[in-house]
């Protein structure tokens, strides 16, 4: 007789989420299809007020996507032609993709490689008379060092756009991210920590005339029915999108805490293969949702290889930095060494709230015996 099938791990396990939520979201996508309101329905409404609640923030917009977030956001700015945003080229593409979108510049400043987050001691230097705005991205889900960034935007009059993509839930010197600067953005794309099911986004601010600004960008420039008072775009997030993330905000500070849990057993369990397997560093002052597991290993294509062939599948976040991409190679970007050796470095294992202790020993067996 066969040996049973060992369960397949999961990279993230949506299925799992599901299982535990089924109720919820199921009864909140069926008041939908009841009431019919697809677009602009109360659900939309409802999650803004939970959201901008549970992040401490004035307003919350809910927009289509991540990305619409951080366009919408630079746009409310006031962000034109010619202008400059400095930003880290260590990241997904659409951080960089929005700036160009307006014709403004992304500057790309270099990141930690401790952290993979913006170098701050890098920002300043890179500030012009051009200079409208810094965007951070709160990596792998933990914010980079926002004090100070604010600090160095307040001295020169900038606005600073966190993105907040992969980081929604995590917190910095006690304050939750999305509430770190101006503007945060994040994403509700399915992977995210808190993920809908397709896409969606928000945009939080404390400042009243931006979040006016927002809503009416977010409905094509719209300030009354067909009263198009400045350029917008089609932005608005699905009523259903808004209600899969209410059901899943019933289990959402259980999932911030098991990400932190399984977080801080990979740092541990995985110190002792260093510098075969580095993990990155965790300041005391925040914590991470680890949208992303990610390590950097001495050998990368010899522990993809490794894991694989173990059944433990594993991706790369990001392995070209942005600035070397074919689309934003003419940017004149300069030596960004660090995001270039990280790029090669970097790893993400296994990670979801849902991942039990067992499971976890496994993947950190395996990747000892990967790079042993
Ligand atoms: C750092 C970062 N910024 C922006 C985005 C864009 O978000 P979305 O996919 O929801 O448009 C993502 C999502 O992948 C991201 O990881």
């Amino acid at each position: 007789m066969n040996a049973p099938e060992q369960p397949k791990i999961q990279f993230v396990d949506l299925k799992a989420q599901y299982a535990a939520l089924k109720a919820s979201i199921d009864a909140r996508i069926q008041a939908v299809l009841d009431h019919g309101q697809f677009i602009m329905g109360p659900e939309v409404g409802e999650l803004e007020e939970r959201l901008a609640s549970r992040a401490g923030v004035k307003h919350c917009v809910t927009v289509a996507s991540g990305t619409e977030a951080l366009l919408i956001a630079l746009m409310a700015l006031g962000v034109k032609p010619g202008d400059e945003v400095i930003t880290t080229p260590f990241s997904f593409v659409a951080t960089a993709e929005v700036i160009v979108l307006l014709g403004a510049k992304p500057v790309f400043v270099d990141v930690q490689p401790t952290t993979c987050n913006i170098d701050v001691a890098l920002i300043e230097p890179a500030i012009t008379a051009r200079t409208r705005a810094i965007m951070p991205v709160s990596l792998y889900g933990q914010a980079s060092d926002m004090d100070e960034i604010n600090a160095i935007a307040d001295r020169h009059g900038l606005a600073v756009i966190e993105d907040a993509a992969q980081s929604f839930g995590a917190e910095y010197k006690g304050r939750q991210s999305c509430n770190l600067s101006t503007i945060g953005c994040t994403s509700f794309f399915p992977s995210k920590p808190l993920g809908c099911y397709g896409d969606g986004g928000a945009i939080f601010t404390g400042d009243d005339d931006l979040a006016r600004a927002m809503k009416e960008i977010r409905v094509h420039g719209q300030s009354k029915r067909y009263v198009h008072t400045r350029i917008g775009v089609g932005g608005r997030m699905d009523t259903l999108q808004c209600a899969v993330v209410l059901a899943k905000l019933e289990r959402f500070e259980w999932e911030v805490t098991q990400r932190a849990k399984i977080g801080r057993r990979y740092a541990q369990q995985l110190a002792s293969l260093a510098p075969a397997v580095r993990t990155l560093t965790l300041p005391e002052d925040r914590t991470s949702v680890h949208a992303q597991y990610t390590v950097l290993a001495a050998d990368r294509a010899r522990l993809e290889r490794g894991l694989k062939e173990r059944g433990i599948p594993t991706a790369v976040h990001y392995p070209v930095p942005i600035h070397r991409q074919p689309a934003y190679r003419h940017l004149e970007a300069c030596e960004l060494p660090v995001s270039e050796r990280l790029a090669e470095q970097v790893i993400s294992l296994p990670m979801h709230p849902d991942m039990d202790e067992g499971t976890q020993d496994g993947i950190v067996a395996a990747v000892a015996r990967a790079v042993a």
